[in-house]
């Protein structure tokens, strides 16, 4: 091992995690592993990161600049299970010379396939139709009972045109949507043609157009409440909202507001802005689609995540630079 890192590093692993994910970490290094699924809380992370070289953290952990202060001297990695990496405080995680990994590109298919889930379940009503028929509800075929809105024509605006973002964009003009999509940077002309993928530079622009909008940038101090009141009321009355993101990039109580006045026609949600709370307005609506944050939720992504946790752990333990680190 290089100066500095240990051979078996000591790891202290705040969640359960995939059975052969933890069987392999107790094999390869000293794994202080989690029997439960609930989170910790800050003075529980504390006292397991005392005497860790390595913590491996989730979503749901709130690792801010106080809880990094309370690191121990050996901790010198946090290797994230997921990809977002915004409840790190990366900023004080540096300037204590601690080095973060994330799991990209693992949980992209998943994610993305979780997107069109929503759309269309949002979109053909899939949550009413269900809800009614095990409600004893259903008195057979009608011609005009549940409608929904086909997806086919249709115009996708996606915010955040990054490896999922993409991914959505193959499914979508599979199902014979247009795309559309806002992103810092433009995709090389090449690939926005495989995708048939136009670029809008004016955000605001692009909102008017679009009949959904799908959100799948990361959640930064720019994009945390880029979906304001303002914005929101800019898209059309008969727009869908699709957010497997994260929650505080749309204002939820604007969200709601718009969707029970009629000014938003559905959304299709799998983040909240306070998980796991879900606000009272969006629960009472008909016309939204709500699932608890399970888009990178399969066997085979979360074991791919757990693969990707160890092997970060694994090359920074050699001396190396891992596949997987988040620099800024
Ligand atoms: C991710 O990987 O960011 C998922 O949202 C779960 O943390």
């Amino acid at each position: 091992a290089a100066a500095g890192r240990p051979g078996r590093p000591r790891l202290f692993v705040t969640r359960r995690l995939p059975k052969k994910t933890e069987a392999r970490m107790t094999d390869l290094f000293d794994a202080q592993l989690r029997d439960a699924d609930e989170p910790l809380s800050a003075d529980e992370i504390a006292a397991g990161m005392a005497d860790a070289d390595v913590l491996v953290p989730t979503v749901t952990d709130e690792i801010d600049a106080a809880l990094i202060a309370r690191a121990g001297p050996r901790l010198k990695l946090i290797a994230n299970f997921g990809v977002g990496v915004n409840h790190i405080d990366l900023k004080a995680a540096h300037g204590a010379g601690i080095m973060v990994t994330n799991t990209p590109g693992v949980l992209t298919e998943d994610t993305a396939d979780m997107t069109l889930a929503l759309i269309l379940a949002t979109m053909r009503r899939t949550g009413v139709g269900e809800r009614r028929l095990r409600a004893g509800d259903w008195a057979g075929w009608a011609p005009t009972s549940l409608r929904g809105t086909r997806v086919g024509g249709k115009k996708l605006g996606i915010i955040g045109m990054g490896r999922i973002g993409g991914a959505v964009a193959k499914r979508a003009q599979a199902f014979g949507m247009d795309v559309l999509y806002h992103n810092r940077h433009r995709m090389p002309e090449a690939a926005e043609q495989a995708l048939g993928a136009t670029w809008w530079d004016d955000l605001d622009a692009m909102l008017a157009e679009v009949d959904i909008l799908s959100i799948h940038c990361p959640l930064t101090a720019e994009t945390e409440g880029l979906m304001d009141a303002r914005r929101l009321a800019l898209l059309p009355p008969h727009a869908y909202l699709i957010n497997t993101a994260r929650g505080e990039i749309v204002e939820e109580g604007a969200l709601a507001a718009a969707l029970a006045g009629g000014r938003l026609a559905g959304a299709g949600l799998d983040v909240f802005a306070d998980e796991p709370n879900v606000p009272q307005a969006l629960l009472d609506l008909e016309n939204v689609t709500l699932l608890p944050h399970m888009g990178s939720a399969t066997f085979e992504g979360r074991r791919a995540m757990g693969d990707k946790v160890i092997t970060n752990i694994r090359v920074w333990a050699d001396g190396h630079r891992p596949p997987d680190q988040v620099l800024e």
